[in-house]
């Protein structure tokens, strides 16, 4: 990602910033491309991970769906040449604003997460003339051997309807005439790196699928969420996260009928390689048994260290020297505001260049403004 020139170039951009290779995007969306379509899936990009313009405008442009959380992301993937009829939109905490807006705009589905929502989606619906498509989230109640920060399938999680719940929603959509019921949705985390929790999603979809048709009850389209992981140690080595395998997981141990669509929502895998924050060495300063390299970056633009404990890889962009032992943090007044603890650099100095790696998903999106900072800018790898 940084050869020499580049590094170069990067040199006369204000720190800090996120530093996007869009050539590495595209090799990655290529990528998933090769592994996806032999099997005919249908690949939305979560929003979440990371709704800048351009980068969204690249992932439209090869044909991806989008997979939406909030009516401001449904705004942002139109912006950006996602077709409506490509957009699906989730979330526990749909108001009714947003639920409006996306009926309005006729997407292709609302992912239902409760029995109350499923009534509420109806009402409004109803009151615009028209029927909504939606899925049933379900929450499968399956560990997705995750940080528990980003599990989301398990029935302590206020993700989806239970399915102890579903005989309930089932009789809720009979009654409801402004709600189309056209298939099932899971997604229980986030980083999955065990590729066997996928293999115990395809099984209990297989159940809940099998418990659906002795109901007589067919199902359009099932989609799998996302959560692939990436390797958050070697970004140069493991550029290109294992779409194949996982691909072929669902392949292998999905039943699917005829006529069934296959959806997936991928975030993280698909942007998390393309981004590195570069920031710049303020002040190196030796702790009683520590030495602190302070960077002009901090939590406020990468709050994954703080809030999961997350592991980044830093590399001094600048130094080629002898190694030493640093924590890398930054200049907020928290003492979660690091970004490696212990971390093996070059000899260090005050100007050098520090790269943090895989950050172009989950980073820029949930910057914040604490201690009243500006919000970093975007350098893209065409404009250097
Ligand atoms: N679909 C749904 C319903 C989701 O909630 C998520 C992520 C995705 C798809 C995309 O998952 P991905 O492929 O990116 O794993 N901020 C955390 C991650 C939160 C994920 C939230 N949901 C982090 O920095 O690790």
């Amino acid at each position: 990602m940084f050869d020499r020139q580049t590094i170069a170039k990067l040199q006369k951009f204000p720190t800090p910033f996120y530093y996007y290779d869009l050539e590495m995007l595209r090799k990655n969306l290529a990528a998933l491309k090769n592994a996806s379509s032999p099997y005919g899936y249908h690949v939305h990009y979560a929003l979440k991970a990371n709704a800048d313009e351009r980068v969204l405008q690249l992932i439209s442009e090869a044909g991806l769906g989008a997979d939406c959380v909030s009516g401001n992301e449904i705004i942002r993937a139109l912006e950006t040449g996602f077709p409506a009829a490509k957009i699906v939109f989730a979330g526990v905490g749909k108001t009714d604003e947003e639920i409006r807006f996306a009926i309005e705009r006729d997407i292709h589905c609302l992912n239902c997460e409760s029995i109350q929502e499923l009534e509420v989606v109806n009402d409004l619906a109803r009151q615009a003339g028209k029927i909504a498509r939606i899925a049933l989230r379900i929450n499968p109640n399956l560990d997705a051997k995750t940080h528990r920060y980003i599990t989301t399938g398990l029935e302590e999680n206020k993700f989806g309807i239970y399915f102890s719940k579903i005989g309930e929603a089932l009789e809720m959509l009979q009654k409801l005439t402004n709600v189309q019921f056209i298939g099932l949705h899971f997604h229980i985390g986030s980083q999955i790196t065990d590729l066997t929790v996928f293999e115990n999603l395809c099984l209990k979809v297989n159940e809940i699928r099998r418990w659906f048709r002795e109901k007589n009850l067919p199902l359009a389209v099932l989609n799998l969420g996302g959560g692939l992981g990436v390797d958050y140690d070697h970004p140069d080595r493991k550029a290109i996260p294992d779409f194949h395998n996982y691909f072929q997981i669902f392949h292998r141990h999905l039943e699917v009928p005829p006529a069934q669509q296959i959806h997936f929502e991928l975030g993280r895998s698909i942007v998390a390689q393309a981004g590195a924050l570069i920031s710049r060495v303020l002040y190196v300063k030796k702790g009683i048994n520590t030495q602190f390299v302070v960077v002009d970056a901090g939590m406020t633009e990468l709050i994954r260290p703080a809030l999961y404990h997350a592991s980044h890889k830093i590399d001094n962009l600048t130094s080629s020297k002898p190694k030493q032992k640093y924590d890398v943090v930054g200049p907020i007044c928290e003492s979660a505001d690091y970004f490696g603890k212990g971390v093996e650099l070059p000899e260090t100095g005050r100007g050098d260049l520090i790269a943090i790696r895989t950050v172009g998903a989950y980073a820029q999106v949930m910057a914040s403004q604490y201690n009243l900072r500006d919000l970093a800018k975007v350098v893209y790898s065409d404009e250097i």
